[in-house]
């Protein structure tokens, strides 16, 4: 709130996901620990944003644009000064690779630069006047209260900044929980919250979700409601809210993103962009390719150089250079994999690479499995791992009606190279899914484009300009045209 305070509670200690060997086997490394606030201190903290929004009269929502814009600014510049620690908080904390860490701090970086920008763009805009009917119309935008932002462990800094940056810069007052796994690099970050904005614009709250959420949604205080991460635990915070008609929410979930391999694809680029989209940060990624449909002509082939391209994908620790498996941050993320291969076994698939599914500490070596059909969970369940169902298709109606009834609807990817085939298969998926992707894997960025979803995979649109939109409301200032020589 504006102060750092300090902590004498409980607190929660935390483990990182690289092992080092005891005599008693493999234990995971102890890496900090951050306060275990509870419910009664999430109500301070939301009462703090809640007098600093003042109802729309606080100096941080009646702030002018340029003036929010230089304290974001100032933030950014300050970030960039721990850029070192929280890189290396993100590959120990939840095992990114340095160079996707460094990506993302940078990505994180570049996100509050390009909305600046947008915001520029946006305010020029609100300043017109359109004269119709009479009537003189200015469109503005306006902040909408207290918003409540919670980013997913996989990108705990990126993704926490792209509802924190324009919730922020629109004029709204934030609680911000960090993910359960990822939440140390906030630590860094405290001071430089405090010395760029006014005291209680940025509350940030550590703890259990599950302690300190509750009680602010049941308060029905909070106005928006930016959350990325898994459906149930959305809908369950939903709930809490007495007036759920008043919550504005901007959500990034689930996804099964699918792969559509067609016969006259180029198979090499084909496996490079699947290797990529399903295996990157360990398929980790609510964008990560999670089921590939092959064309039987060619599956045969395709699985040889899938496999031939896993057998040389590097598996280390996150500072080693060229790896791309890493150790997993979820404790329990190995057994859930395992039961989804022993899953697909017993209805007849098998795992097609040498060692895939192996299991060693918080290792899980990756697992390409086949022939994946719809009586197996792996068909339509989102694995968030290292794991590649392939299911064979002979009609390519068999994928389209896969994504059809599909609970998830974010993305679809499409190799092939007849331009009416790929024309006539884009325009029926566009119905379907919010991006369809060419001969390339599924992703979110560049962070200018939309990103959204359909069904379980989103609510509200999130990207540059989008998120300005999303965290803001279009409040019409109308006048009626007198004639100002009229006595
Ligand atoms: O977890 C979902 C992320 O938004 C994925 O982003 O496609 O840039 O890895 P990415």
């Amino acid at each position: 709130a504006g102060e750092l305070r300090h902590w004498e509670g409980a607190s929660q200690e935390v483990f990182s996901p690289v092992c080092v060997r005891t005599p008693d086997g493999p234990e995971r490394v102890r890496i900090g620990s951050f306060p275990l606030m509870g419910g009664d201190d999430a109500m301070a903290a939301l009462d703090t944003a809640v007098a600093t929004y003042d109802n729309g009269r606080g100096e941080w929502p009646t702030m002018t644009v340029a003036d929010r814009i230089g304290h974001v600014q100032r933030f950014a510049a300050r970030m960039k000064e721990r850029r070192s620690e929280v890189v290396r908080l993100l590959m120990w904390e939840i095992g990114k690779t340095e160079k996707d860490a460094a990506k993302e701090f940078d990505r994180t970086i570049t996100y509050i630069d390009d909305t600046i920008d947008a915001l520029k763009d946006l305010d020029r805009v609100s300043s017109r006047f359109v004269i119709h009917e009479g009537i003189i119309g200015q469109i503005r935008r306006a902040p909408l209260g207290v918003a409540l932002c919670m980013g997913p462990y996989n990108y705990p800094l990126n993704e926490t900044f792209t509802t924190l940056i324009p919730a922020l810069i629109m004029g709204n007052t934030v609680l911000l929980k960090p993910p359960r796994h990822g939440v140390l690099l906030f630590a860094p970050l405290l001071e430089a919250f405090r010395d760029s904005f006014p005291p209680g614009v940025v509350n940030t709250l550590f703890g259990a979700g599950r302690t300190v959420t509750p009680p602010l949604m049941a308060s029905g205080k909070v106005d928006v409601l930016a959350f990325i991460g898994t459906s149930p635990a959305a809908n369950a915070l939903h709930k809490e809210h007495p007036k759920p008609h008043r919550l504005r929410t901007v959500l990034g979930l689930e996804a099964k993103n699918p792969a559509i391999v067609l016969p006259d694809a180029d198979l090499n680029l084909a496996v490079e962009e699947c290797i990529a989209g399903s295996l990157s940060f360990n398929g980790q990624r609510c964008t990560a390719l999670k089921i590939i449909f092959v064309h039987e002509s060619v599956a045969d082939h395709f699985l040889n150089l899938f496999s031939r391209a896993l057998a040389a994908l590097g598996c280390g620790m996150p500072w080693e250079p060229g790896v791309m498996i890493t150790p997993l941050p979820e404790p329990g993320k190995a057994v859930y994999l395992s039961e989804l291969l022993e899953d697909a076994r017993s209805h007849g698939a098998r795992i097609v690479n040498d060692g895939g599914g192996s299991v060693n500490c918080s290792f899980f070596s990756p697992a390409v499995v086949y022939p994946v059909t719809p009586a197996m969970r792996l068909y339509a369940e989102e694995q968030f791992g290292p794991i590649v169902p392939v299911v064979p298709f002979t009609d390519v109606s068999t994928p389209i009606r896969a994504i059809e009834e599909s609970d998830y609807g974010q993305q679809v990817s499409i190799f092939g190279r007849d331009p009416q085939t790929l024309a006539n298969l884009v325009d029926h998926l566009v119905n379907q899914v919010s991006r369809v992707n060419i001969n390339s894997q599924c992703q979110r960025g560049p962070d200018i484009f939309p990103f959204t979803g359909r069904k379980d995979s989103a609510v509200g649109t999130l990207s540059v300009s989008d998120a300005l939109r999303s965290f803001s409301i279009r409040t019409l200032v109308a006048a009626k045209e007198i004639d100002l020589n009229k006595e």
